[in-house]
């Protein structure tokens, strides 16, 4: 059976979703038949057929004035900042996957079901009124074939909630801090600019470590309500252009060594439901050897380290785009397949 699928937002995330989705085969069961960008179809041809980060387009992309073109493939182009004027009826859109990170609430996703859209997921931790948020592999199944509105989380939750949980269950939590290194994003200038928001957001990405805000403790509060303000998270942007890192420092409740976490963490990346999500490396690894690995998460086993028995240091690495863009395909494919099971 075939879905189609909208993308709202078609920069970085955008992006990535639609060449995943093409590198993986699954352009006839999850059909993208529309892209919705505030840009000219000129520019977003270009932008798909040539990618800084992830190299060229591996099909031949043109367009018609109208329509994307992909190996054939039609894709509808459109320019509409407003979710209720967007032809999603139309169009017959089973699906909306929201990467514009400009909405984050039931609200605003309603426009696009008002639409005519049958489901929306974000590609950003969203209101706590909607259907779901969820980290495939880790508590996809909560997804219902009723749910009209989900969140895939943040690329940074993916990394870390499935390690928390692994090591909570094994060890147990006291409390930890984390620090996310993450390479730089679209909402920072190249060079000094002006920010309607946040000063820290003025300053030039090219050139310095950047902190700034995070909502990640809130994700764990909610996707780990047991652990609930036990962890405090800063957020620093680096000048790189792809791929991140979570550093840990968590206190436990029983006794560990960095061969345990590691031995646990390994075996985690082996078998059961994180097999093909999480790896384990004792290689000697910089970021750029991350670039385009489809998994939330790789632990650094070389980093790992045990102070005192039981407060724990350890680098998990992730590629900020291309994982995320990865899980928010199996959401969507997992969430369209239980739409058919219930049909
Ligand atoms: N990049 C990552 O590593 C990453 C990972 C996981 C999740 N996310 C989340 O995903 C979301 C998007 O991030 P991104 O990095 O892809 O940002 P991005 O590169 O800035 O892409 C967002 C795109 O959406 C467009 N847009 C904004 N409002 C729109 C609207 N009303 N209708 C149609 N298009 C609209 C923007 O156009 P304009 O530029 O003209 O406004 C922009 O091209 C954010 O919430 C982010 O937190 C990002």
């Amino acid at each position: 059976m075939s879905y189609r699928i909208a993308i709202n937002g078609y920069g970085r995330i955008g992006q990535s979703v639609l060449r995943a989705l093409y590198e993986r085969g699954l352009q006839h069961q999850l059909q993208v038949v529309a892209l919705n960008e505030l840009s000219d179809i000129e520019t977003l041809t270009y932008l798909t057929r040539y990618d800084t980060t992830h190299g060229r387009f591996p099909l031949p992309v043109s367009h018609d004035g109208q329509h994307l073109l992909i190996n054939g493939d039609k894709i509808r182009v459109l320019s509409i900042e407003d979710p209720q004027q967007l032809p999603w009826a139309e169009l017959d859109v089973d699906l909306v996957m929201d990467c514009s990170g400009s909405f984050s609430n039931l609200a605003q996703a309603q426009k696009h079901l008002d639409s005519g859209a049958q489901r929306l997921l974000f590609s950003n931790p969203a209101s706590t009124d909607i259907d779901a948020t969820v980290i495939f592999g880790f508590n996809h199944q909560q997804l219902q074939a009723e749910h009209r509105v989900a969140s895939a989380a943040s690329c940074t939750t993916n990394c870390l909630v499935p390690v928390l949980d692994l090591l909570d269950r094994q060890f147990g939590i006291v409390n930890g801090v984390t620090t996310t290194v993450h390479s730089a994003m679209n909402d920072q200038p190249v060079i000094d600019s002006y920010h309607r928001t946040d000063l820290r957001l003025t300053r030039s990405a090219l050139q310095s470590i950047i902190p700034v805000d995070t909502g990640l403790s809130k994700g764990i509060d909610r996707l780990l309500p047991h652990l609930a303000g036990r962890f405090e998270c800063l957020h620093l942007r680096v000048p790189t252009i792809n791929v991140s890192l979570m550093d840990l420092s968590i206190n436990l409740a029983s006794d560990a060594s960095a061969q345990a976490v590691n031995r646990l963490m390994q075996a985690s990346s082996c078998q059961g439901p994180l097999q093909q999500l999480m790896g384990y490396t004792e290689e000697a690894h910089a970021s750029v050897d991350f670039n385009r690995d489809p998994r939330s998460v790789i632990i650094d086993g070389t980093q790992t380290r045990v102070s005192g028995q039981r407060l724990l240091k350890m680098i998990c690495w992730f590629d900020n785009e291309w994982g995320y863009a990865n899980r928010m395909l199996d959401v969507t494919d997992h969430w369209l397949r239980l739409r058919k099971i219930f049909d």
